[in-house]
């Protein structure tokens, strides 16, 4: 925590010397993980209230490693992110239940379908990837201090308002692990997982669990740090899920294979235009419930590599990513920073706004975007399918802070707020607010599905 800020600072302030500060950028070369980052067991937490004023691209990128690796450390024998602390948060009917505080362990991996376009990947052993959704005590504890599970208070909170600093959110990404397979390379532990049926043509959970092991295959952290009330949104995989493009995707022909090798999502050989397909999107997908597989399964490649954005972007994640790899050990050196992405500009969320290139609203000014980084970041296991629609191909896409047309007539729309930002707040929001009506005497018929935020 401490070497962060002072490598931050001597760097920044020797760069403001020969540069103008608002352009100040870190050389390239200096992307590196400080020393004291390592062993593993000892990496300091992030320091998201020290975060620098005048942060340089590698300031972010460096703030999103330290905290994947804080997050990873064990703590009794589980990574930190699966066991933090309970809040005494209820879950009741008409009640926000936003997993905050609840351990990984205790909570059964139920989350198959991908945001957006219903999505379902399927590993080349016929599983879906499973997720699971963390939060840390400070966004627990804001969500509790403002009353935020009653869907009434949250309607009227005060737009402006944000997550504050050193709040976290996490998306995991579990591969089902099958006899035989070789996961000496990840992060595994036995989990409960939801069973499936077919119903009415969908795939959807049995209510039926089984415990199996699983792998830690994608990683999603999302962190308010200091002027960053939009949080920075970083992703992170294992090495070997999925190959990038040989060339730019605007470049590629349908057939051209996208590798030669065997990747854990994705088979040598296959072309292009069979990567990332949603079959269940398409109707397409069949489950054997027996064996609990389903088909067609899904090749996966990487759309764009490191998220985009800038060469130097790019090349800070690379070296960065070499920095910690030289200095790791153990499982979790088999993981790296795909991307993150964050405003350009300090305290830049407000409400109503989609953040998206060429969005005129809300840009620092006319026609200029206010996200920077990764502009164009996906994790190839979470958000498999929407890595090259150009409405969906960043986080702030969808995690941004326009107003959520309520899914159902029997809740209300949720209105254009901050702290929309947060997903597993609005689909929370819909489920208590349904249940509110429900209880009052009002049908409803299905657990309401919450559709991505896209400008239109
Ligand atoms: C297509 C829309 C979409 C995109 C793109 C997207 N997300 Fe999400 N995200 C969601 C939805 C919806 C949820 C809520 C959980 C669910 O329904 O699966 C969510 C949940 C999350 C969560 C868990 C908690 C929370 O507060 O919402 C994190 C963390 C997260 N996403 C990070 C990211 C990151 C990082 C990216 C970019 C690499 C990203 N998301 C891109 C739609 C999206």
């Amino acid at each position: 925590m401490v070497s962060k800020i002072l490598v931050s600072t001597i760097v920044t302030a020797s760069l403001m010397m020969a540069v103008a500060p608002a352009q100040a950028q870190q050389s390239s070369s200096s992307c590196i993980a400080p020393t004291t980052w390592f062993p593993h067991n000892q990496t300091p937490e992030q320091n998201s209230a020290g975060f620098p004023a005048n942060p340089n691209n590698c300031d972010f990128h460096q703030w999103a490693w330290n905290a994947f690796l804080w997050l990873t450390q064990d703590v009794k024998g589980e990574a930190r992110f699966e066991s933090m602390p309970a809040n005494g948060i209820e879950t009741k009917p008409g009640v926000l239940d936003a997993l905050i505080g609840r351990s990984g362990k205790a909570r059964t991996l139920d989350i198959i379908n991908q945001a957006g376009p219903d999505g379902i990947m399927v590993d080349l052993q016929g599983h879906p990837v499973y997720y699971a959704i963390h939060s840390d005590s400070t966004f627990g504890d804001f969500i509790k201090t403002n009353d935020l599970f009653d869907p009434a208070k949250l309607r009227k909170f005060d737009p402006k308002e944000s997550f504050p600093v050193g709040a976290l959110t996490l998306k995991a990404a579990w591969k089902v692990v099958v006899p035989g397979e070789d996961v000496s390379t990840f992060y595994t532990r036995k989990a409960q997982i939801a069973l499936l049926t077919t119903k009415n043509g969908k795939i959807v959970l049995s209510g039926k669990t089984k415990t199996v092991e699983v792998a830690l295959v994608g990683f999603h952290v999302a962190g308010t740090v200091a002027n960053h009330p939009e949080m920075i949104w970083a992703t992170f995989e294992h090495l070997q899920n999925v190959p990038d493009l040989p060339k730019p995707m605007n470049e590629m022909q349908p057939n051209d294979v996208v590798s030669d090798k065997n990747w854990t999502f994705y088979k040598a050989g296959t072309p292009f235009k069979d990567c990332n397909i949603n079959s269940a999107g398409a109707g397409a997908l069949k489950l054997d419930e027996a064996t609990q597989t389903l088909s067609p399964v899904t090749d996966v490649c990487r759309m764009i590599p490191f998220g985009g954005g800038s060469t130097n972007n790019v090349a800070n994640i690379k070296l960065l990513n070499d920095s910690v790899h030289t200095q790791l050990k153990g499982v979790w050196n088999n993981y790296f920073e795909v991307g993150a992405i964050w405003f350009s500009a300090n305290n830049g969320l407000k409400p109503n706004c989609t953040f998206q290139p060429g969005s005129q609203q809300c840009g620092p000014n006319p026609g200029e975007s206010i996200l920077t980084g990764s502009t164009q970041l996906s994790n190839t296991t979470i958000e498999t399918f929407t890595q090259s629609q150009s409405v969906q191909d960043n986080c702030f896409a969808c995690h941004n802070t326009v107003q959520v047309i309520s899914p159902n007539e029997t809740a209300p729309s949720l209105p254009g707020l901050n702290v929309d930002i947060s997903h597993v707040l609005i689909n929370e929001y819909f489920a208590a607010a349904s249940k509110f009506r429900e209880n009052a005497g009002a049908q409803v018929k299905a657990k309401p599905e919450v559709k991505p935020k896209a400008e239109h």
